[in-house]
């Protein structure tokens, strides 16, 4: 009965804009993949991780993982074009007697055990999946191409969601195999059919998009 957790790193960063994959940019002295790998590792709710590694990456990687002492990483493989690409790649890894699996970005760094308990805990009572996410507070509006509201967006019952997030592995691999166009794994379940709860994410589960993220949560640790 164990918990995998599947750690996408595999993205290219373009908005970011360096010379490297954002999970090998610098936070503070390590690569910004250290972090989530060294919170995951010392999980108590997770026993062993597959960490996705942008195509050619993988080497560093595993060596990365060696160096933080990183003992419940099982596997590292490639990532593919898309997020669910790679997510189906991490997944592959896990075996079918696994009780949940959960997909974290590296490229929010500052997952903690809360967040992993608060995702895990309602799988139990049989939802498909559990994300977390935080309400929606500014007002919301559509805008076009050239800078004009098109309309406001009533902001009722709207949450911004983010990662980790939790499934029966089951449930992920068929949802990803039937429905791998969403932009999280939480939207393939729902296409699928899911059910999938919300409970309270993290203001500091920000995801590292900018060099102003990068700073922000750098200015955080
Ligand atoms: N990701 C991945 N494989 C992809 C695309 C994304 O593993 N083909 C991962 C990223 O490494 C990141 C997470 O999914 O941890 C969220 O993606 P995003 O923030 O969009 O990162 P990038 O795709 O790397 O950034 P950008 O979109 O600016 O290129
Ligand atoms: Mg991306």
């Amino acid at each position: 009965m164990t918990v995998w957790a599947v750690l996408v790193a595999a993205g290219r960063g373009e908005r970011l804009g360096l010379d490297q994959p954002k999970a090998f940019a610098k936070l503070g002295e390590d690569p910004l993949l250290a972090e989530p790998l060294r919170r995951l590792d010392d999980s108590a709710w997770v026993d062993s991780i597959v960490v996705v590694a942008p195509a050619g990456w993988e080497e560093p990687s595993i060596l990365l993982a060696e160096e933080l002492g990183c003992g419940k990483v099982r596997a590292c493989v490639a990532g593919g074009a898309e997020r669910a690409d790679s997510v189906r790649n991490g997944l592959a890894e896990v075996p079918d007697d696994a009780v949940a699996v959960l997909v974290h970005d590296a490229a929010r760094p500052l997952v903690t055990d809360d967040v992993v308990e608060r995702v895990l805990a309602p799988l139990s009572e049989g939802w498909d999946g559990v994300v977390p996410g935080l309400q929606v507070a500014d007002t919301l509006k559509r805008v076009g191409g050239d800078g004009a509201v098109a309309e406001t967006v009533a902001r009722e019952g709207l949450w911004a969601v983010q990662t980790p997030q939790a499934f029966p592995p089951d449930v992920l691999r068929r949802a990803l195999a039937s429905h791998p166009g969403g932009t999280d794994c939480a939207a393939s379940v729902e296409a699928a059919g899911g059910r999938v709860k919300v409970v309270a994410g993290d203001p500091k589960l920000l995801k590292v998009t900018t060099r102003e993220d990068l700073a922000r949560i750098a200015s955080w640790l």
